[in-house]
């Protein structure tokens, strides 16, 4: 039978992937990212997002535009507030569309309640498609859960994209279980043993995994673990190189496929791309050309960079502390603040004073800081990190070992895996994760825990070799996994292969 000119249609044009990431810069990296990877691979991705958000992706436009890759970035109106008297007590000021432009804790639940009412427009934008791009694949955060119920409806199959390490994922996953069993400790504080883990973890319940699992969020986590479950797959940002056992547990766990297809950040980045990453002022490169002239006059391997993520927020007491820290340690140092966090003119003032002491050796950057061109910079001996995913990735990536200050969600996790696993970080020691990401009294490290562990990383022993050792063996394995024949590179050929053959049909069976 000759085709029909849909199917000729159909089987000419390659896959369409519709990428809905949350709004949040650690969310919204590496999905840009991820877009980048399958829009050069041939096939077309589209960023679904809203107009503040989408402003900011303005970077990956333009170098898609540049070099003629078939990505667009779909801005849906931000959802107005829900009629009075429904859901929503406090309503969100005009213009909050992204986690970051948060500064006060009771703005966290109204924004997710306006994203969820993303979902009849992102249905319409599906339905809206030509034939000739209709959607082959939807892959959504793990948070964007309602997404979930669009996809059916549409008939899209959907993976979701879990932004933590597997090795994180395994013990949330092993957790739940466990809890549904009782077998978790009431007490927040008593330590037990994650069953079902390859390797001993022991968490407490305020170490554990989490991700929305704050008071009112009870109806988001609930929806967001049966959106996993019916998922056709899951997308993950690591390679088999650096964790291939959690890898292969999880996909067991989840009874589905799981693609890891990264280090997401080793797309094809020219210098312009990683000034501007994650950033959407022009003053990028500027910025950059600073801080690389500055690393240039080090000596290699001798600068520990210091960073906490785009979300949470020290005050003085704490800051002060981290300060203390980096300047005792005695080692040449690149540490990025908030502007938020030295608004005050006491923390101006102090700030201006621990500058003027460690003129030479320390560099101080407000507000953004290029951090992949940083990690790749050979001056660049060690990371400070709060261990959010992206960071971990991005410095085992580029063969630098850490420091581990974790704060929440993932991160605790991801400080066991890349300090006693892979054993290429150094704990700072906090235990306890703060209750707020912002305006937290508590200080939680102090001078000595940061010198500490600054010197210990950077310094000239047997296991700080072993440690860069490690970290090196990890940064060749990462490029490795990315090129041609490498495990990431070719999972994700398999993927856009299946979704290209079987991702289109009306009821979005797919054979796996
Ligand atoms: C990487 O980017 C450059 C410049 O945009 C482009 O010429 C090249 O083809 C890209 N490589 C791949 C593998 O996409
Ligand atoms: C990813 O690649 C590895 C081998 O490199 C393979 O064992 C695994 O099954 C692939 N994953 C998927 C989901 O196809």
């Amino acid at each position: 039978m000759a085709p029909t000119e849909d199917s000729i249609i159909a089987t000419s044009s390659p896959p369409h992937f519709v990428l809905v990431p949350l709004a949040a810069p650690g969310h919204m990296i590496p999905m840009a990212d991820l877009a980048l990877l399958i829009a050069e691979r041939g096939a077309r991705a589209s960023l679904v997002t809203t107009p503040v958000n989408a402003a900011r992706l303005r970077g990956v436009v333009e170098r898609a535009r540049h070099a003629k890759l078939p990505l667009e970035i779909v801005a849906l109106p931000f959802p107005p507030p829900a009629a009075a008297g429904d859901e929503d007590d406090v309503v969100l000021p005009p213009g909050f569309e992204n986690i970051d432009q948060i500064k006060d804790n009771s703005h966290f639940l109204p924004l997710f309640q306006a994203i969820h009412r993303l979902a009849g427009p992102l249905e319409a934008y599906l339905r809206a498609q030509p034939q000739a791009r209709r959607p082959s694949c939807i892959v959504a955060d793990w948070c964007n859960s309602w997404t979930a119920a669009v996809a059916t409806r549409v008939g899209v199959p959907r993976l979701f994209f879990h932004g933590p390490s597997c090795f994180y994922s395994l013990c949330d996953i092993n957790v739940a279980t466990a809890a549904e069993h009782g077998l978790v400790p009431e007490d927040e504080s008593e330590a037990y043993a994650v069953p079902g883990m390859p390797v001993r973890v022991e968490v407490t319940k305020a170490t554990g995994p989490g991700f929305l699992n704050s008071p009112g969020f009870e109806a988001f986590q609930e929806e967001a673990m049966e959106a996993m479950r019916t998922a056709d797959g899951a997308v993950v940002n690591t390679f088999l190189g650096l964790e291939e056992q959690f890898v292969a547990c999880y996909e067991t766990a989840l009874g589905k496929p799981v693609w890891a297809l990264g280090p997401f950040c080793l797309v094809n980045n020219s210098r312009q791309d990683v000034a501007s990453r994650g950033h959407d002022e022009s003053s990028g490169a500027d910025l950059q050309s600073a801080v690389t002239a500055w690393l240039d006059a080090m000596e290699p391997g001798s600068v520990v960079y210091a960073s906490f993520g785009s979300l949470a927020r020290k005050l003085p007491g704490q800051l002060f502390e981290v300060g203390h820290g980096l300047e005792d340690s005695g080692k040449p140092f690149l540490w990025v603040v908030k502007e938020s966090e030295v608004a005050s003119p006491e923390a101006q003032a102090w700030l201006d004073a621990l500058e003027t002491r460690t003129a030479g050796r320390g560099l101080v950057v407000r507000g953004w800081a290029p951090q992949l061109a940083i990690l790749a910079h050979g001056a660049v001996g060690g990371f400070v990190t709060h261990c959010g995913w992206n960071s971990v990735i991005e410095s085992m990536a580029h063969g630098v070992p850490v420091v581990t200050w974790p704060h929440f969600a993932d991160q605790f996790l991801n400080e066991k895996l890349v300090v006693d696993v892979l054993g290429a970080g150094v704990s700072v020691g906090a235990a306890v994760a703060p209750v707020k990401l912002f305006d937290d009294e508590a200080v939680l490290v102090l001078r000595g825990d940061v010198a500490r562990a600054v010197s210990e990383l950077m310094g000239d022993g047997e296991a700080a070799e072993e440690r860069r050792k490690k970290a090196r063996e990890f940064g060749e394995r990462a490029h490795r996994a990315v090129e041609k024949g490498g495990s990431s590179y070719e999972n994700l050929t398999r993927l856009i292969q299946i979704f290209g053959e079987n991702g289109r049909s009306p009821q979005g069976n797919l054979k796996l």
